[in-house]
């Protein structure tokens, strides 16, 4: 019997909603497999939580995690209680940076049942391996306080050992899939670390004669994601890039809340940490009507990561025959429930046995 320990965050707002829907899916898929089982503990770890303790996770939260295979978290946020940057700094951010969690592994494709927003979607399968440590999202710069005049300075660190392993995953994963690799770049405006970037991307790039490889400015690859999302197959992006290219992959998917990713370690250290694309959409919260695909979709890459790939794709397989059912959520247009979207997945996979 094979047994994964899992710890897991629910966070804030619907990570509370679909967080257990994917747990019931990996309970009930772990039934029909015979030799795999999960331990979940959870921890309560949100905007409610800091309120109390005035942290979003105890001074050893860390330390707790690191004895878990996995890490599988819904969403961190709640902006009426916490600031944003203060939550997501005490909680994923941390997590991520901690952990070395240096890879953020985000596919998007056309997907079976839900009708993607572009007029003509081609048949896209596109993966973004976005940077996840450094980059624009740094502690070094600061805010100069002087009336008018103010200021915030916010510095960008991108070193040749980080891009350089995002960038040589990226072409790592080309070899399986399309054999083509585009780096996001932006060389003709950002003066210091995107030219760098191209530099760095052109030695990986000589590693791998067999691979194709481009580089596109950011601005263009968005507008390309639009017009033809069909000529892309490994993207690697800086962490800013990659975090706003994924939401646009989600929404040509035709929902922010289908997309999911992983968070992951390279280095054998720490957990992997598994989280949905999408935030803890305090506008929808409580509700019941989460779309809960997205979770569901990042419990088959944590599946992925333990090497349980048939089972991987039959999840896969089962959440899209369920979307062309019509059994859906109102963001991919449908009239079901979080509840009732999870349920109609359960019972396909009892079918499994
Ligand atoms: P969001 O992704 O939470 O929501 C954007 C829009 O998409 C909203 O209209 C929301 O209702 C919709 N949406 C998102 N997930 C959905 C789902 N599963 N089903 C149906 N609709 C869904 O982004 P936001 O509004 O910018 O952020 C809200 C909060 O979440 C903020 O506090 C933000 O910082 C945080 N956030 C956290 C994470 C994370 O923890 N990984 C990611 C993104 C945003
Ligand atoms: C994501 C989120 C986070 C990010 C935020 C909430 C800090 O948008 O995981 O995509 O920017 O990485
Ligand atoms: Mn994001």
């Amino acid at each position: 019997m094979k047994k994964l320990e899992i710890a897991v965050v629910p966070g804030d707002g619907i990570g509370k909603e679909v967080v257990p829907a994917a747990l019931k899916v990996l309970d009930t898929l772990a039934e029909v497999h015979g030799g795999l089982q999960f331990s979940f503990t959870e921890f309560p770890w949100n905007c409610e939580y800091y309120l109390q303790h005035g942290a979003m996770m105890p001074a050893d939260g860390l330390q707790t995690l690191a004895n878990f295979q996995a890490v599988f978290l819904g969403a961190v946020g709640n902006p009426q209680l916490v600031p944003d940057h203060i939550s997501l700094w005490g909680l994923l951010i941390k997590i991520r940076r901690e952990f070395d969690l240096v890879i953020n592994l985000r596919p998007a494709k056309v997907f079976a049942g839900i009708t993607s927003p572009l007029a003509n979607p081609r048949d896209f399968d596109l993966i973004v391996v976005r940077e996840n440590s450094e980059g624009e999202y740094s502690e070094v710069g600061g805010r100069i306080f002087r009336g008018e005049d103010e200021l915030a300075i916010q510095n960008a660190i991108f070193t040749r050992k980080g891009s350089e392993r995002a960038m040589r995953y990226a072409f790592e994963l080309a070899k399986g899939r399309k054999k083509h690799v585009t780096s996001a770049t932006k060389s003709n405006g950002i003066f210091h670390s995107m030219p760098f970037w191209d530099e760095v991307f052109q030695d990986v790039q000589a590693d791998y004669p067999d691979i194709a490889a481009r580089s596109i400015h950011i601005d263009a690859l968005t507008a390309f994601f639009v017009t033809q999302p069909q000529i892309f197959d490994v993207i690697v992006a800086s962490n800013l890039f990659g975090d706003i290219l994924t939401d646009l992959g989600a929404a040509i998917m035709g929902s922010i809340g289908v997309a999911p990713s992983a968070n992951i370690n390279l280095n054998g250290k720490y957990p992997s940490m598994f989280e949905p694309v999408h935030g803890s959409a305090p506008d929808i919260a409580g509700k019941g009507i989460a779309n809960p695909i997205g979770q569901i979709w990042t419990a088959k890459m944590m599946l992925d990561h333990f090497g349980e790939n048939e089972l991987a794709e039959e999840l896969l397989r089962i959440i899209e025959e369920v979307t062309q059912a019509g059994i859906k959520t109102g963001d991919i247009g449908g009239k079901a429930t979080t509840g009732e979207v999870t349920a109609e997945i359960c019972q396909r996979i009892t079918q499994l046995s």
